[in-house]
């Protein structure tokens, strides 16, 4: 499946932001009607300082297009062909202490008995990788490492920092990915305000080191 890789502009947002929440709800693997909540959120994010988004767009046969899973995913702009949709989807924005998950992980480093300084030290100069998702159908080929890559291209803060459910072995694609990508523990079973999962906040230095599949 050729793919290819796209920065999605914030002020064009209206044209992709309903895909691109559809594909997190599909991949997450969430209900129905959760997008509702969350495309606001989304949304509020978009001009956050150092924001950026990149997506994977596949091409669509007529056929498929006409299909409801497929219709979803189509993307229409001046900046993508007709028959696009979209196959993957991740953003970030430099982190800041008036941020509600800094202050999530602030607290659970404190809680945890970490020292002002140490705190300090992990917080300073960040970028948080607020969300990376694959839909299903194009999953394990490599867009995820490369949307990845993209992201965190020429970044100027100096670690990357994520927050990603806890998984039994870690044995899910997230944690694969993460841990290949040299991805390390910072704070481990943390249950964010308002949500009972358990949650792990993982970290690596920046820049990445150059991909180990070049499917994209
Ligand atoms: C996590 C996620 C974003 C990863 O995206 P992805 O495109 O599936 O990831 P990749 O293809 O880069 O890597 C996944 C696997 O494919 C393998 N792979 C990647 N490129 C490959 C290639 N060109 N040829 C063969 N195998 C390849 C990787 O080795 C990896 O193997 P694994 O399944 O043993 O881990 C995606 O699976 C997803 O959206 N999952 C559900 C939502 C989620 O968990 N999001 C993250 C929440 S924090």
């Amino acid at each position: 499946m050729p793919v290819r890789l796209t920065a999605l502009p914030a002020d064009d947002a209206h044209a992709w932001l309903d895909q691109a929440v559809h594909t997190y709800v599909t991949a997450m693997r969430y209900p129905r009607g959760t997008e509702r909540g969350r495309i606001g959120l989304w949304r509020d994010h978009l001009y956050r300082p150092g924001w950026i988004a990149v997506a994977a767009l596949a091409p669509a046969s007529p056929s498929e297009l006409m299909q409801p899973t497929y219709a979803r995913l189509r993307v229409r702009s001046s900046w993508t062909a007709d028959n696009e949709i979209m196959a993957g989807v991740a953003y970030g924005y430099t982190g800041a202490p008036d941020q509600w998950w800094n202050r999530q992980l602030r607290t659970g480093l404190a809680r945890r008995g970490h020292s002002p300084e140490q705190i300090e030290a992990i917080t300073a100069d960040y970028f948080e990788l607020t969300e990376l998702h694959v839909h299903p159908f194009a999953q394990g080929r490599g867009i995820g490492e490369a949307l990845l890559q993209r992201l965190l291209d020429a970044r100027p803060e100096s670690r990357v920092l994520l927050s990603t459910p806890e998984v039994r072995g870690e044995e899910n694609r997230a944690w694969s990915l993460y841990r290949r990508m040299g991805f390390t523990d910072v704070l481990r079973d943390f249950t964010f305000a308002g949500d009972p999962r358990p949650f792990a906040f993982l970290g690596r230095d920046l820049p990445l080191p150059t991909g180990r599949h070049a499917a994209v």
